[in-house]
């Protein structure tokens, strides 16, 4: 007899924040990734259907929510579990916005509700990682981690995922811009430098630490100041067309911050109310709209709850 399916539903996400590269994450309202699934008698991971994503493997060994189903299960430690499940992406893959992450978080979410929760919700970070670091070809947990658990989540270790909550203040919008192009992660992280100078390093530990004071303090001025990438953004923003235009009038409609979001080619503007968000948003579409490129624009809060059963 088939078994009661569930659905489970996992946010996108907006990685780095401009000075927190690998090291800082939150999570967006509206795309994301549902799975809906059952358990069956066949050992092992199915992958039914997948709708709403381009060119993703029903492979389970290769796509990032079987790969973390498969994980929740070897840690488990029961042979005789098996899940099938269809894979609904309601959001773009190869966008910056967590694609990987969201479907590796909705796999591992997806067993531990069938289960009836035998582990945290934390505890499925590691499994979520497998799937996400497969795609990304590195181990970084600054989309996996605010995915699952919502808010803004610092690493301060991505091998140890030692990871902490940081409170944002109220009322934060965030206006994101996704230009209609694909760039893979791996493929963005491969371009980086390995080096960077020690001026390089002091500008950005200052800029993230200040960060944290200034979320914390519901210091808007002080954030402005703090959300510049000296390092990764000069060695990206090249690949993502009117990054500059779109940079320069998201601040001049009074963003606090704007900077590629995760490894592009989507561009977040963190703002301090939903209007600002809303105007910058339209302004970004009305950018794209002018050169010929399709975008689309999500304005969102930020989503405190993370992945959930629906
Ligand atoms: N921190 C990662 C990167 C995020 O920028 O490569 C990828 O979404």
């Amino acid at each position: 007899m088939k078994q009661a399916s569930i659905k489970v539903f996992a946010p996108a996400t907006i990685a780095n924040l401009a000075c927190g590269f690998d090291t800082l994450g939150l999570a967006i309202n509206g795309p994301g990734d549902e799975i809906i699934g059952y358990l069956t008698n066949k050992p092992g991971v199915q992958i039914e259907e997948i709708t709403g994503g381009k060119d993703l493997p029903h492979d389970p060994t290769k796509n990032t929510a079987g790969i973390a189903a498969q994980a929740f299960l070897d840690a488990h430690g029961d042979p005789s579990i098996g899940v099938s499940m269809r894979i609904h992406k309601k959001m773009p893959n190869g966008s910056g916005l967590g694609s990987s992450a969201a479907s590796a978080v909705a796999g591992c979410l997806l067993l531990n509700e069938l289960l009836r929760r035998p582990f945290e919700k934390r505890q499925l970070l590691p499994f979520a990682m497998q799937g996400e670091s497969y795609a990304s070809k590195a181990y970084h947990a600054d989309n996996v981690a605010p995915c699952l658990l919502g808010g803004i989540q610092l690493i301060r270790d991505n091998a140890t995922l030692d990871v902490q909550r940081i409170f944002p203040p109220r009322g934060i919008f965030m206006a994101v811009v996704y230009p209609n192009i694909k760039m893979l992660t791996s493929e963005a992280r491969a371009i980086l430098k390995p080096e960077i100078t020690l001026q390089q390093h002091i500008a950005q530990s200052a800029n993230l630490a200040s960060l944290i004071v200034a979320l914390h303090n519901s210091d808007f001025p002080l954030m402005r100041r703090c959300l510049v990438d000296q390092i990764i953004e000069p060695q990206r923003s090249h690949l993502i067309p009117e990054f500059s235009k779109i940079q320069a009038m998201a601040l001049e409609q009074g963003a606090i911050g704007c900077s590629i979001s995760g490894a592009g080619p989507s561009i977040f503007a963190l703002c301090s109310n939903s209007l600002i968000a809303e105007e910058i948003g339209e302004r970004m579409k009305a950018i794209y709209k002018d050169v010929k490129i399709r975008s689309t624009v999500y304005i969102s809060p930020i989503n405190n709850e993370g992945a959930q059963l629906l």
